[in-house]
């Protein structure tokens, strides 16, 4: 396949991905399975959000529930660009290709742009957020999966070329993709501005819609005593899929549904991906190790349910698997 080179120079530097902004109907019950069950740190919480980290986080949040009595969307994604140098950079860009986009105000963070991205995401970026105490040699703190950083989102997107195209134009590094067996149809990439495999993936499907959001653990030993002390405290039903091992992407996962449905993974064994010179994985789409290397196949729902964005309507993803393959890939997955 004949991909198009990586752009280094990008036209402003997204750093990496930096916090999911997702509503919720009951703040208490989302501590409680955030903080209580999965180990994430609470930063903050008032009557209208709830603010929580992870426990290597610097940064204010890293994942905000906004209190609503709606039904639970993610309100946007958050990524951070090096300086407010490269915000100004943002803007002039978004305003030459007619993108719109807006200046808001965001508790914690520094000057904030919003505007919807090449899937049709509502995207934000800031330079800056509020810095609070590092707690990754605050052992007595560690509980449950005792989440470290917020390291990628997965978006369900209904034209991947187009994410594709947007997000490459950015300097985001493609790692790994599948692809239509024998062709060059993009079905999903795995792009990063970081260097490990992933900060946004972009997967075929009706979209856009966010699939997960996903945190690092230390060991192997805290994904399973995260499902341990979910079962301990009432949430086995909350497991979704795993424990296994992705192909793409190498990673050892476990994914938990939130109290308002919202998708969470809980994953370590990422690796380093900088060079530019060094390809991209490629993946063919009837290629069932690329979901799942080792572990029980995932549920129906994992593959079709996701979060919707607030205010945005999806759509049909444009290419659509021929019956057969999608049966044979089925038939592999249940
Ligand atoms: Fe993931």
């Amino acid at each position: 396949m004949t991909l198009p080179p990586p752009v280094l120079d990008p036209p402003f530097n997204i750093t990496r991905v930096s916090h999911v902004i997702l509503t919720g109907r009951d703040l208490d019950a989302s501590q409680r399975f955030y903080s209580d069950v999965l180990g994430l740190v609470v930063s903050d919480r008032d009557k209208d959000a709830l603010y929580l980290r992870g426990l290597e986080e610097a940064g204010h949040h890293s994942l905000v529930i906004r209190k609503s009595p709606d039904a639970p969307v993610c309100r946007a994604i958050g990524f951070r660009v090096l300086t407010e140098t490269d915000l100004e950079k943002a803007k002039e860009w978004l305003d030459r290709r007619g993108i719109a986009s807006q200046w808001i105000e965001a508790a914690y963070q520094g000057r904030t742009l919003r505007f919807t991205d090449g899937s049709g995401s509502p995207i934000e970026l800031c330079a800056r957020m509020d810095i609070v105490p590092r707690l990754m040699q605050s052992f007595d703190r560690f509980h449950g999966g005792s989440p470290q950083h917020l390291d990628h989102v997965q978006v369900a997107a209904s034209d991947i070329q187009r994410a594709f195209d947007f997000y490459t134009a950015l300097g985001f590094r493609l790692t790994e993709y599948t692809a239509r067996d024998n062709t060059d149809e993009l079905w999903g990439v795995w792009l990063q501005r970081k260097g490990n495999p992933h900060d946004i993936v972009f997967s075929n499907g009706r979209g856009p819609r966010l699939h997960h959001f996903a945190y690092t653990v230390p060991e192997v030993r805290d994904l399973i005593h995260a499902c341990d002390v979910a079962a301990s405290l009432g949430y086995a039903s909350r497991m979704e899929r795993g424990p296994g091992r992705h192909g793409i992407g190498n990673a050892l996962f476990v994914y938990f549904r939130d109290p308002d449905g919202h998708r969470i993974e809980l994953f370590n064994t990422h690796y380093q991906a900088i060079d530019p010179d060094v390809p991209p994985i490629r993946w063919d789409l009837t290629n069932t190790s690329r979901s799942q290397l080792w572990g029980l196949p995932a549920t129906r729902a994992w593959f079709f349910e996701a979060t919707e964005f607030e205010g945005v309507e999806p759509a049909e993803p444009l290419l659509k698997a021929d019956p057969v393959t999608l049966e044979a890939f089925l038939a592999n997955q249940f």
